[in-house]
């Protein structure tokens, strides 16, 4: 099968198109023929070799998360036959987006909304889940809060403020001066040029959702109210983070350990602190299914490359300029 993929670990130049063999099927894995596959920006990362010791990959290694295809062959104990168009959230340890073939267990699939392109559906799964997994289950977003959203013209921004609209929240969201009217658009309450304004200006907030974090997490920090829930989403996870990805809980803690002046200053002013680590989920990725078919969720996708250009969408996403989803058109026209 065709498929991009990388030779080793390090930058771009470990980029590849060319012919794999078919993925394994394992006992409980639904073969999905892949038509589209979304780019995030954690795959920089797990290329250059920053999480080898977490997710450690083999090569020839086929990366990316996020695909969308039709059903070749499933467990008929699975809920899924040949020919259903599902999409899914490959797990960490077991990527490989990027190829026209690939196994996924079942119980990470979702049927793709029929009123979605593959290519719609592709972007979803990761910035859906994430968001889903913020704001359901660690900030508990109520209607009328405040949320501010740092980041919102990005992937993960995009698909939050629109989430956030949907659970009645009041969203602020940050963006340069070029995004202001793309922020606006997407109907965000209070756009904030971030090249010039002060997201405090804004607030106090009831929850922020971090899509930048780094020297803006302790000003998220103490821009909440108090009683409110900041969410970190780089770099910052948290010993539950770890712990949903399996590890026992004191080598959990001493990963997160870098977080300790942060929660410091969480407990300090009187707010919670979160780092979050994506978890694959077909259930919620379902219910997610469910709000884009009413409309409720409309992807933003601003690009597609075909499959041999991985290296083109990784470069154009390491811009970090990027509005919206990146796609990869892994089988042209399907
Ligand atoms: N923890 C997890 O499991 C998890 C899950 C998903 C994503 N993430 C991380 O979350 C981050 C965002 O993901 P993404 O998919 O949204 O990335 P992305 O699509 O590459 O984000 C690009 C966006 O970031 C905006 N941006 C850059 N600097 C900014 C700043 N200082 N303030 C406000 N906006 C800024 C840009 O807007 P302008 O051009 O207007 O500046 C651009 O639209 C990434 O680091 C990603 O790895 C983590």
């Amino acid at each position: 099968m065709k498929a991009a993929f990388l030779t080793g670990y390090g930058g771009n130049e470990v980029v590849a198109f060319g012919e794999l063999p078919e993925p394994e099927v394992k006992d409980g894995d639904v073969l999905i023929d892949v038509f589209a596959a979304g780019v995030n920006p954690v795959e920089l990362a797990m290329r250059e070799g920053n999480y080898r010791q977490l997710l450690p990959f083999t090569f020839p290694q086929v990366p990316g998360f996020d695909v969308s295809g039709v059903v070749i062959r499933a467990p008929e104990d699975s809920g899924f036959k040949a020919g259903d168009a599902v999409f899914a959230r490959l797990p960490g340890n077991a990527v490989g987006a990027y190829a026209e073939r690939v196994a996924v267990p079942a119980h990470l699939l979702a049927r793709k909304p029929s009123t979605l392109s593959h290519t719609e559906a592709a972007s979803l799964p990761t910035v859906a889940l994430t968001a889903w997994q913020a704001f359901l289950e660690r900030v508990h977003l109520k209607p009328g809060e405040r949320v501010l959203i740092q980041a919102g013209a990005g992937g993960v921004g995009t698909f939050a403020i629109a989430f956030a609209k949907h659970l009645g929240a009041h969203v602020t969201a940050t963006a340069s001066t070029a995004n202001q009217e793309f922020l606006k658009e997407l109907g965000v309450d209070q756009a904030v040029d971030y090249s010039r304004e002060r997201f405090e200006d804004f607030g106090p907030y009831d929850v922020v959702y971090d899509g930048v974090c780094g020297e803006l997490t302790e000003r998220a920090i103490l821009s909440l109210k108090p009683g409110g829930r900041y969410v970190g989403l780089v770099r910052l996870a948290d010993a539950r983070a770890f712990m949903s990805l399996g590890l026992p809980e004191a080598m959990a803690k001493a990963a997160s350990a870098g977080n300790a002046r942060f929660e410091a200053l969480a407990a300090e002013h009187g707010v919670a602190f979160h780092g979050l680590i994506t978890r694959s989920d077909g259930e919620q990725l379902q219910e997610i299914a469910a709000l884009a078919q009413a409309g409720v969720i409309e992807p933003v996708v601003s690009k597609v490359f075909p499959l041999d250009k991985l290296d083109d969408a990784y470069a154009a996403l390491a811009t970090g300029r990027t509005r919206g989803k990146l796609v990869i058109e892994v089988q042209a026209g399907r």
